[in-house]
């Protein structure tokens, strides 16, 4: 049935749980494992055919494992998942489902920093040749496509700078070349994005962001399907890759909330957005649902929410000093990398740094997470930090 038929916040409660496995215990408990004993030598060699669908060693893949992988799928209408030991793990494993040495890669030029750093790095070293291409090109990215192009990578929005990417588009240009395609979805999550319902071969999740949600754990979820499913699990297994019990527990029990925290998340994020552009220090605001955002269009037809992380650009009169003042007194919002925990986040990250397809030209950028503190206290902390900023505070 039925699972096809639920609506995403009853997925979110009921799927991956199985308390009559369980002595009738709600959650799927932790197990912690290595060995598995078999009970005769048949049942020992039959494992090796069972190892996608069957507890047969640890790394392979645990029961808390598989519950995470199950709910995760069935969430975002994927065939089944695979879940690795952190994001950027999944990001790495997908690649390697796809790409051998003499392949070519597309990589918008606003993916996250490490799949940058993995693509020139140990792509490269391994024979895969590489181009970053302007993320906000859409069918154009035919120009770039060659003989040996096999993937073309996608994250949209895209990190620090947020352009929504036209992916029905780029997946078109895929299809016509035989491509497979790849999309990082941890903005958006499959609750405000479905990129397997957009013809993405593998849907990536981060779930150390919203999923997990409580800043305690490291998840990365490749959301597959029927077709790319095998390839990313012999891709995840040949790394070595598993989840960690702990974890896919900490992620299974984040996801029962992820609905209502998003949405919370989303509510206290629009809100400061557009307190943030009546701003006199504000020069734009890359907020994927805000129409100042480039890719705005497609975040309104393709999305059905926003999250709670986005940036802004500030005048580009602002010195460094100004910027560091503002946050280093920060009280609610923490300096620190990662994101979609309940905790409010900022940073002034340097885009500019990243770029090779494009520039980045702009004044200083502040990242900021939105957590669920009450949205007027976060507010009144940022106008605290303006007031530093400009030198004006006592
Ligand atoms: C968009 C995006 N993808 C992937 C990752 C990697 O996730 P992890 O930190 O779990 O490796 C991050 C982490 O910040 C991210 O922002």
């Amino acid at each position: 049935m039925k699972s096809n038929s639920r609506k995403p916040d009853t997925l979110i409660t009921h799927a991956g749980l199985k308390p009559e496995a369980n002595f009738g215990v709600v959650n799927p408990p932790v197990y912690h494992a290595s060995t598995i004993l078999h009970p005769n030598v048949a049942h020992f060699e039959a494992a090796e055919t069972r190892r996608f669908d069957d507890v047969v060693y640890g790394r392979i893949g645990t029961p808390t494992q598989f519950a995470l992988e199950e709910a995760m799928a069935a969430l975002e209408g994927g065939a089944r998942a695979v879940a690795t030991c952190s994001g950027a793990a999944a990001c790495y494993t997908a690649l390697l489902a796809y790409l051998h040495a003499g392949d070519h890669v597309l990589v918008p030029d606003s993916v996250y920093g490490p799949v940058r750093n993995f693509t020139t790095g140990f792509l490269a070293r391994f024979g895969v040749a590489f181009d970053f291409y302007d993320p906000l090109l859409g069918a154009e990215v035919a120009s770039l496509v060659g003989p040996e192009t096999k993937v073309i990578y996608l994250e949209s929005p895209g990190s620090l700078t947020f352009e929504v990417q036209d992916v029905p588009a780029i997946v078109a240009v895929a299809k016509n070349h035989g491509i497979a395609t790849m999309l990082d979805n941890t903005w958006g999550s499959p609750l405000f994005l479905r990129p397997l319902s957009l013809g993405v071969d593998v849907s990536i999740v981060a779930g150390t962001k919203y999923i997990v949600g409580h800043s305690d754990a490291m998840m990365g979820i490749c959301i597959c399907t029927k077709e790319s499913f095998p390839k990313v699990k012999h891709s995840a297994l040949q790394l070595g890759y598993h989840a960690a019990p702990d974890d896919s527990y900490l992620a299974l029990r984040g996801l029962r909330t992820v609905g209502v925290r998003l949405r919370a998340h989303q509510d206290a994020a629009l809100k400061v957005a557009r307190w943030l552009k009546t701003r006199a220090e504000v020069e734009r605001v890359l907020h994927p649902a805000l129409p100042d955002c480039p890719g705005h269009e497609f975040w309104k037809r393709d999305f059905t929410g926003s999250s709670g992380l986005f940036s802004v650009v500030l005048r580009r009169d602002v010195p460094k000093a100004a910027v560091d003042a503002m946050l280093d007194g920060m009280e609610l919002f923490g300096i620190g990398a990662s994101w979609g925990g309940f905790e409010s986040l900022i940073t002034a990250p340097r885009p500019a740094r990243l770029r090779t397809a494009t520039k980045w030209d702009a004044g200083p950028i502040l990242r900021l997470h939105i957590g669920l503190e009450d949205v007027d206290d976060l507010i009144a902390d940022l106008d605290a930090g303006f007031a530093r900023l400009s030198g004006k505070s006592a």
